[in-house]
């Protein structure tokens, strides 16, 4: 009997991806580089092993699949996808499917595309979140590409996805690089998600002199309510571990230099070029860099003498603003991030479902939540391209919930507690809601140092100003 689906590259995420597949009875085809890397994961196929058939080669892993071959290939990010691309095009044949399940670069992916138009083989660029464990029990999955070669592959997928109360978490998004742009933009949020929760932890950990274990019980509390969370849940049990080697808590021996590999700087970067703001996102790639630069931080500490100041306010009333407060800054976040794919979509022509992106994202992924239902829904009733702050259950929320947000900025600039992601979305949210603002100096100034010419506000067309001698 052939294989239903290939899979090349047997590395933590590849196998687990194929023992899902597996495991949810669709007999699978894998080939690895490394011959003993196929032989250790059929070892470690345990009860799957007969859903498994090992490929020694790309030719036999071709000749295994039941046609249009359907191919995942979970290799690095990078070269390694072109070259994988390069070395099956001579032994697949018309309508066989490359898929792409590795966090590529979008504009990648839609190169790809491009250069396989006309071979007779398609391409699917697909986003897969959900970390190891995901990958192999129950992943949220973004795919780009064609109806056709989403419609060979779609039981597959849709068996192996998460699934939130009965829905599978896998959707097919859009032509080309649409499934792993989405998945990029899933990573900008994540980073912006993980950045404010760090904050509040800060605010906690230096504001009011709490410990890891009396930091816990207020994310594990806050994880029963609006900001129930995959991020919130696992912050609450990071934060009771201990390390073993000295009985201290682990985040208070982990060095605080957070690494990256790339989805968020292009978040920003797409963005930027788009013309949206996204600056949460921004922040939150800008803290992880900040955070690199270790030694410069110690020395300046030094020059400028460690901060001694403390967070004002009664405590069970920080702890309620606190809550709300990340709450607001998570919706301004996800405004952000839901405005860069509209922009995308606009500009790539993607035509991207909002509704069906906050759906598949309510399981199975790293940002996955409760709230994530609370967009879908309220996106379900908007315009796909509304802003999410002007969705009306939004409004309503983030009216009850800005002035916590406000409140804590406010303390934490008082305190000298860095909270870069927090107010960024508190100065997105505060720009976005002022129908006046302050860039008709801006404008006056551009057209005084360059003629660059200004609008009226009680006049159409293009003006310029009284400037005499220094215009
Ligand atoms: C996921 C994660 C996953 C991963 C990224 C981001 O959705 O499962 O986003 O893709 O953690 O590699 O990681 P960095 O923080 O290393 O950039």
């Amino acid at each position: 009997e052939k294989a239903e689906i290939g899979l090349i590259g047997l590395g933590t995420m590849g196998s687990n991806l194929a023992l899902n597949i597996a495991e949810k009875g669709h007999r699978i085809a894998v080939f690895n580089r490394t011959p003993a890397r196929t032989q250790a994961f059929v070892e470690s196929a345990g009860a799957l092993r007969d859903m498994v058939v090992p490929c020694g080669s790309i030719e036999e892993l071709a000749a295994a699949i039941r046609p249009p071959r359907p191919i995942i290939i979970m290799v690095l990010a990078g070269d390694p996808v072109d070259q994988q691309i390069a070395a099956l095009r001579p032994v697949l044949a018309a309508n066989d499917i490359i898929i792409d399940a590795g966090n590529a670069n979008f504009r990648d992916t839609m190169r790809r595309f491009e250069e396989l138009d006309g071979s007779g083989l398609t391409f699917i660029g697909m986003g897969v979140s959900g970390g190891e464990e995901g990958a192999r029990h129950g992943p949220s999955i973004m795919v780009g590409g064609t109806p056709e070669s989403y419609a060979r592959v779609e039981d597959v997928l849709t068996a192996i996805s998460a699934k939130y109360k009965g829905e599978p978490c896998a959707a097919w998004l859009g032509p080309n690089g649409a499934g792993h742009f989405v998945k990029t933009i899933h990573n900008g949020i994540e980073y912006a998600d993980m950045q404010m929760i760090a904050e509040i932890y800060g605010i906690l950990r230096d504001g009011l002199s709490m410990t890891p274990k009396q930091i816990a019980p207020v994310f594990a509390g806050w994880n029963k309510g609006r900001l129930e969370s995959y991020l919130i849940e696992i912050t609450a049990s990071v934060l009771e571990a201990d390390d073993p080697k000295t009985g201290k808590p682990v985040v208070d021996i982990i060095l605080d230099r957070a690494g990256q590999k790339g989805t968020g700087k292009w978040s920003v970067i797409e963005a930027q070029q788009l013309g949206i703001p996204a600056t949460a996102i921004e922040a939150a790639v800008a803290a992880r860099v900040l955070s690199s630069m270790k030694d410069e931080r110690l020395a300046a500490e030094k020059a400028y003498g460690a901060n001694t100041l403390k967070f004002a306010g009664n405590k069970d009333e920080v702890l309620g603003d606190l809550e709300l407060a990340l709450f607001a800054g998570k919706i301004a976040a996800y405004a952000q991030g839901f405005a860069v794919m509209a922009g995308a979509s606009k500009e790539f022509g993607w035509n991207l479902p909002m509704p069906t992106i906050a759906k598949i994202w309510r399981a199975g992924c790293i940002i996955r939540s409760q709230f994530l239902d609370t967009i879908a829904e309220a996106f379900g009733k908007a315009d796909r391209s509304t802003n999410l702050l002007m969705v009306p259950a939004f409004v309503e929320i983030m009216g009850k919930a800005h002035p916590s947000l406000r409140r804590i900025v406010a303390r934490a600039a008082e305190a000298g507690l860095p909270v870069p992601a927090l107010s960024s979305a508190l100065a997105y949210f505060d720009g976005y809601r002022q129908g006046r603002g302050s860039t008709d100096l801006t404008q006056a100034q551009r057209d005084f140092f360059g003629a660059h010419g200004f609008e009226r506000i009680d006049e159409p067309g293009a003006h310029h100003g009284p400037w005499g001698s220094g215009s």
